[in-house]
């Protein structure tokens, strides 16, 4: 009885610490220890989480773990509290996993003065080679004639596309910031990209939701987590080597790449008040280039090709397209996308419907906010859920089905969507988004003037996702036939 006893009052206990706030969103019962583990299905946390604001409202909160989570669903909502009230929510959680990882540096999981700097920092180096002298254009299009004589050499046959695009998509970021590519067989390259491989894997499973509960326990424990945190320890050391050999053959007055661009602004951001540029500093800034930058881009184009396998009747629409504005004498350019609405709706049509961050990247207040009617404490975990905005029924004429129309007026014109929000909104807005479109585009109609994809014989092209860190096709292979 002793025992029973105990765990009646665990449990009670339990349930009177962690109750449901009374000014909180309202959300589905949470039970002691477990919170509302067992409301979301792990492998659909989207689909589910999307389907609680069909019964709880668009702002709702979940029991996760030790702490309460308020889930922000459809357009307007998302709106109001990523832009309107951007500054408020524009912190992240502090996760134990990821805070080992980057060492409390960088941008991506950094908050406060110094995320802030940071991330101006790399918004205005990314845009110095976005655009003029120093564009990537030349870069990108390199890149793919490289990817393109891999691709060619299966002669038709079927392949999986994963590795090539991988590879090619690495390598643009490597010649952002390092400023030079590696041959797809180089021994150093290899094992950096199979190194992301691991890292990432581990990322999404269940080993990191352990130790963002238990980090003491876990940092003392032997385990996949251990190997983890060597692996990126090496990428980190790897980009230490690179800056080293930066910092060798460094010319101040004509910088190559970020590498060289945060060299100077450490170097003229000396001695200022709240300085927060150094080497450590920019060692996790390109890391989280790195993370944040390849995996998406290449999971994106991955869907782009099984959806054009899918629908050959699209992808014949964008090659005329292609046929209209370039041909075949040249490469494709930047300027050809305004004359190109078809394939520029296309490809915002693949970002909606693969929907890859799904539940974007955790936001925490950083003061008590007003939503929906209901007063969020400061240091409250947000989920800007974007599946529910890019699927919001209120938003789009068809949601579930692959519809380049809804980036299309009546005439043909290209038509801009505020609901689509795949790279999120507002001050935590993805850094990468232009580089991003940029890569999109070059190479998607580069790959489309070239060759025309489609199923090996008898196989239909499946939709299917997995989860990992982004939403990615379930892995198939294609056909990539010379035009
Ligand atoms: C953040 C999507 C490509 C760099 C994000 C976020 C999303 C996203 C949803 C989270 C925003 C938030 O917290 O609300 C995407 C998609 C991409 C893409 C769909 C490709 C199709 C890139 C690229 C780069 C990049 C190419 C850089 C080279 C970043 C960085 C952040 C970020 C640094 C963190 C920003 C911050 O915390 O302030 N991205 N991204 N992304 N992305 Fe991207």
């Amino acid at each position: 009885s002793f025992l029973l006893f105990t765990v009646v009052f665990i449990l009670t206990a339990d349930y009177i610490k962690n109750r449901r706030p009374a000014s909180y969103p309202p959300g589905p019962q949470a039970f002691p220890i477990v919170g509302n583990m067992f409301s979301v299905d792990h492998k659909r946390c989207h689909e589910s989480m999307t389907q609680l604001a069909g019964k709880y409202g668009d702002v709702y909160s979940l029991r996760m773990g030790q702490e309460w989570v308020v889930v922000l669903n459809g357009y307007e909502v998302l709106k109001e509290a990523l832009v309107n009230q951007g500054d408020s929510v524009a912190d992240r959680p502090p996760l134990p996993m990821l805070q080992d990882i980057s060492e409390e540096l960088g941008i991506v999981f950094n908050s406060g003065h110094m995320w802030k700097q940071q991330r101006r920092f790399a918004l205005s180096t990314l845009r110095y080679f976005g655009i003029g002298k120093k564009s990537l254009e030349p870069v990108i299009l390199d890149e793919f004639t490289h990817c393109s004589t891999e691709v060619q050499s299966f002669k038709g046959k079927p392949f999986d596309p994963k590795l090539i695009i991988g590879n090619a998509v690495s390598n643009i970021i490597c010649s952002l910031v390092f400023g030079h590519r590696f041959e797809y067989t180089d021994e150093k390259f290899r094992k950096l990209i199979s190194w992301f491989e691991i890292a990432l894997q581990f990322q999404a499973s269940i080993w990191t939701q352990f130790y963002n509960s238990f980090p003491k326990l876990m940092r003392c424990l032997p385990g996949p987590h251990q190997t983890v945190l060597r692996v990126w320890k090496d990428v980190k050391d790897f980009i230490r080597g690179e800056l080293k050999e930066h910092k060798n053959n460094w010319d101040p007055s004509d910088p190559r790449d970020f590498i060289d661009c945060y060299l100077k602004e450490i170097q003229e951001s000396k001695g200022q008040a709240d300085n927060t540029f150094d080497e450590e500093n920019l060692v996790i800034s390109v890391f989280d280039l790195f993370v944040a930058g390849s995996e998406t881009t290449s999971t994106t184009l991955r869907w782009a090709f099984l959806y054009m396998a899918k629908y050959p009747e699209i992808q014949a629409k964008v090659q005329a397209d292609i046929n209209r504005v370039i041909g075949q004498s040249r490469q494709p350019s930047m300027e050809d996308r305004v004359n190109m609405p078809y394939t520029d709706a296309v490809l915002h049509e693949v970002m909606r419907m693969s929907n890859i961050v799904p539940l974007s990247l955790p936001h925490m207040t950083n003061k008590n906010i007003q939503l929906g009617g209901y007063t969020i404490p400061k240091g409250t975990t947000i989920i800007p859920n974007l599946t529910s905005v890019l699927y919001d029924k209120n938003e789009w004429e068809t949601p579930f089905t692959f519809n380049p129309g809804h980036f299309l007026t009546e005439e043909g014109k290209f038509v801009k969507q505020a609901a689509f929000m795949p790279f999120s909104a507002g001050k935590r807005v993805c850094l990468g988004e232009n580089l991003a479109r940029m890569e999109l585009f070059l190479f998607f109609t580069s790959f489309m003037q070239r060759f025309t994809v489609s199923m090996p014989a008898g196989v239909k092209a499946k939709l299917d996702y997995q989860f990992g860190v982004t939403m990615a096709p379930c892995p198939y292979e294609i056909c990539a036939t010379l035009r």
